[in-house]
């Protein structure tokens, strides 16, 4: 099926602005934007009111909702991204790579004049960083920005970075229900819990998820378990899929009383931003094509490492000779999908 993007008309409060929503998606994915900027070579300690150099610096399309969207369009699946951008410079680069990447834009909104877009500075030192995080307007999505004939158009629902999407929890449980009942297949990934709190409106989305894609950390905190393995014990009955991502060692999935281990691709990084967002995005694209868990594992870890051998978590696929020829080196199950650009 050939499906035509609309990819120049975004949602804007200003009411002259088009609508334009476009149908028979393969997955629609709501969430937060922002930039990374991204510092290399930092000692670990930073003396106060001096002038400290890094060794290199980059600016990304970040968010683990963004970074997915991007992604997995670059993967020939066919996604729309709802998000709300601030009006302002930043946000209209986060637009502009999205837009490069073929996501459908037709339901994203540009905030408010003078609202800002959110901005992460992630400090590199060696082998760990700090990550430091404006919102800008995250919060300020609702459930009221999302259209439900839109979100029902398409075949698959997915959620990241649940604990940052604070306007959609009220809506939330609500708008799983219903989109279950049409049809559609649900995925979440919750990322980090900022407050460490892993309650609230989360026990309420379970039983609705399809598929949940944890790391290995999220996993123990979401079922208040020590091990990986009680966690899937204890979650796996609530659950019908479940993937733990596991960084260098690649990923478990649990279906059902199936559990396997999927190794990863061994790579030399550059880092490992939005390496679990890539992941997802592999996954996924394989997933949804009907793939079975271990080949749609071995696709998220393909396409996670791929995304480690770049900055952030979408430099990588922004390479298209990169992309082409890692996805074929690894044999990608889905070459096919190669967007025609
Ligand atoms: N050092 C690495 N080498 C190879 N693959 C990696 C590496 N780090 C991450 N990955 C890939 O990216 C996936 C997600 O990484 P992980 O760090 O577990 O998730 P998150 O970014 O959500 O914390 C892993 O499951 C793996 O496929
Ligand atoms: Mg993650």
């Amino acid at each position: 099926m050939v499906i035509i993007r609309n990819l120049s008309c975004d949602r804007s409060e200003s009411p002259e602005i088009l609508l334009n929503p476009m149908a028979n998606l393969d997955l629609i994915i709501a969430g937060e934007v922002n930039l990374d900027l991204i510092l290399y070579g930092l000692a670990e300690n930073i003396p106060l009111d001096r002038e400290i150099l890094a060794t290199n610096f980059e600016l990304t399309l970040g968010s683990s909702s963004a970074i997915l969207a991007h992604n997995i369009s670059l993967l020939g699946v066919s996604a729309g991204f709802i998000t709300r951008a601030g009006d302002d410079e930043l946000g209209r680069i986060a637009m502009e790579r999205l837009r490069e990447s073929r996501v459908d834009l037709s339901q994203a909104i540009r905030s408010a004049t003078g609202t800002k877009t959110g901005v992460t500075i992630l400090l590199h030192h060696g082998g760990s960083r700090r990550i430091l995080t404006y919102p800008g307007v995250m919060f300020e999505m609702t459930c009221a920005d999302l259209d439900l004939d839109y979100l029902g158009s398409a075949r698959h629902f997915h959620l990241s970075s649940l604990f940052l999407q604070r306007g959609l929890h009220a809506g939330l449980p609500e708008l799983f229900r219903n989109l279950k009942q049409r049809g559609l297949t649900l995925s979440l990934d919750t990322n980090d819990d900022p407050d460490d709190r892993w309650d609230g409106v989360l026990d309420d989305l379970l039983p609705y998820i399809d598929v949940l894609l944890p790391n290995e950390d999220e996993i123990r905190r979401i079922a208040r378990r020590d091990t990986v393995e009680a966690a899937l014990d204890a979650l796996s009955p609530r659950i019908p899929l479940i993937v733990v991502k596991c960084g260098s060692r690649g990923a478990i999935v649990q279906q059902g009383a199936t559990r396997i281990t999927v190794p990863s691709v061994s790579v030399v990084l550059v880092d490992t931003i939005g390496a679990g967002d890539t992941f997802n995005a592999g996954f996924l694209a394989a997933w949804l094509r009907g793939a079975d868990i271990a080949v749609s594992a071995r696709a998220g870890n393909i396409t996670g490492a791929l995304s480690t051998l770049r900055s952030g978590g979408t430099e990588a696929f922004r390479d298209a000779s990169l992309r082409r020829a890692f996805l074929r080196q690894h044999q990608f199950p889905f070459p096919e999908a190669e967007p025609q650009s």
